[in-house]
């Protein structure tokens, strides 16, 4: 049997969609404005991708996605809007603008349930507490749920805000599902995975894949230990801003993971080793796509790169970096299970 059905907005390459697909829900279509995430998010979901902006969505086409008389949920991740260069003022409320979008289709269309996945620090904004004060007075029970995902088996030190709504009542997360010594680990997810080295492709598997090094980013490397960064290297391997005191507070880029711990909150730009800790604990590279997909908990056989259409590592490694956790999208559709199941005991 499949619970109710969702439409994800901002589906991206389906994170999250794919976490509500694992605990069976009905995933009708995800809405996002990339089309370059058009065939992993069908492909892997089975639902449609539909290219649209979510700020120039009409309620009624959203409303008109669902199949009539079942349980209605709204799910999304409203991406902040970087400043533009050309806004000679920016402020939080451009910024946010698409947090105000989803609140409109919200009011629109009254889902039964909701659900907006984001950023710690949205918590403390003027455009979330409206965005919570929107939804209760349509008669929406809402709560805010801070979320450390190694604790929900998620091998990744992230950090989320998840806000969960529902029309027929109080909505909680499930509990932790790990205690810190279960927590998953970087060797739990990668060691298994063929060596590579930096600038190769797998033979077996095209999206283990790692970046190139110049000679001086290959020193750099490997004068880095497990745990380890830029504060390890000889003076010769510095950069310039490394030498100012600025630069103390940049301790993690450049650094290397560590086996025995869960790895750093993936990016857009978790293939390159200046970008974050994203050094392999072992190997003289940053982590291969692969190792980043893993990360994020999607399964070996999500499909990324459609058949004979070639897609660049960018391409790629946005759409890994920007997706939800596989898993904390499962989190977040067991928590609304666990809600709805009193609902349809009464109906059956
Ligand atoms: C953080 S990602 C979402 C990840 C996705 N929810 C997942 O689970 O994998 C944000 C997405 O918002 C999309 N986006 C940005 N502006 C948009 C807009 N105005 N309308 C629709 N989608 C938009 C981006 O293309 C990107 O895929």
């Amino acid at each position: 049997m499949q619970f109710a059905s969702v439409v994800d907005l901002f589906c991206g390459v389906g994170g999250m969609a794919h976490g509500f697909v694992q605990e069976h829900f009905n995933v009708v279509a995800g809405i996002d404005v990339d089309e370059s995430c058009r065939y992993p998010f069908e492909r892997n979901n089975g639902a449609a991708f539909i290219r649209r902006d979510v700020a120039r969505l009409p309620g009624r086409y959203l409303a008109g996605l669902y199949p009539p008389d079942d349980i209605t949920i709204l799910v999304g991740c409203a991406p902040c809007q970087p400043f533009s260069r050309y806004t000679v003022r920016t402020t939080e409320d451009d910024k946010w603008k698409l947090l105000r979008s989803f609140a409109r289709l919200i009011k629109q269309v009254r889902p039964d349930i909701v659900s907006m996945e984001n950023v710690p620090e949205l918590l403390d904004h003027k455009v979330y507490v409206e965005f919570m004060q929107a939804l209760e007075s349509e008669g929406y029970f809402v709560s805010s749920n801070m979320v450390y995902c190694p604790d929900y088996g998620i091998p990744q030190t992230r950090e989320r805000l998840v806000l969960l709504a529902s029309r027929f009542g109080e909505m909680e997360i499930i509990k932790p599902t790990h205690r810190p010594e279960e927590y998953r680990t970087v060797q739990d997810v990668i060691r298994h995975l063929e060596p590579i080295s930096a600038g190769q492709v797998s033979a077996q598997d095209p999206l283990h894949r790692a970046r190139g090094l110049r000679e001086t980013n290959m020193r750099r490397i490997m004068n880095t230990p497990p745990g380890g960064g830029w504060k390890d290297w000889p003076e010769e391997l510095l950069l310039e801003c490394h030498k100012k005191t600025t630069g103390q507070s940049y301790v993690s880029v450049y650094g290397r993971m560590e086996w025995g711990k869960p790895a750093p909150t993936m990016t857009t730009h978790c293939g390159g080793l200046g970008n974050g800790r994203f050094g392999h604990p072992e190997q003289h590279r940053a982590i291969s796509l692969r190792e980043a997909a893993l990360f994020q908990t999607f399964p070996m056989n999500y499909e990324f790169i459609p058949p004979d259409i070639r897609v660049s590592n960018k391409d790629l490694s946005r759409h890994i970096g920007n997706a939800v956790p596989v898993r904390l999208g499962l989190i977040i559709a067991k928590s609304i299970k666990n809600h709805l199941r009193p609902h349809y005991a009464t109906k059956a």
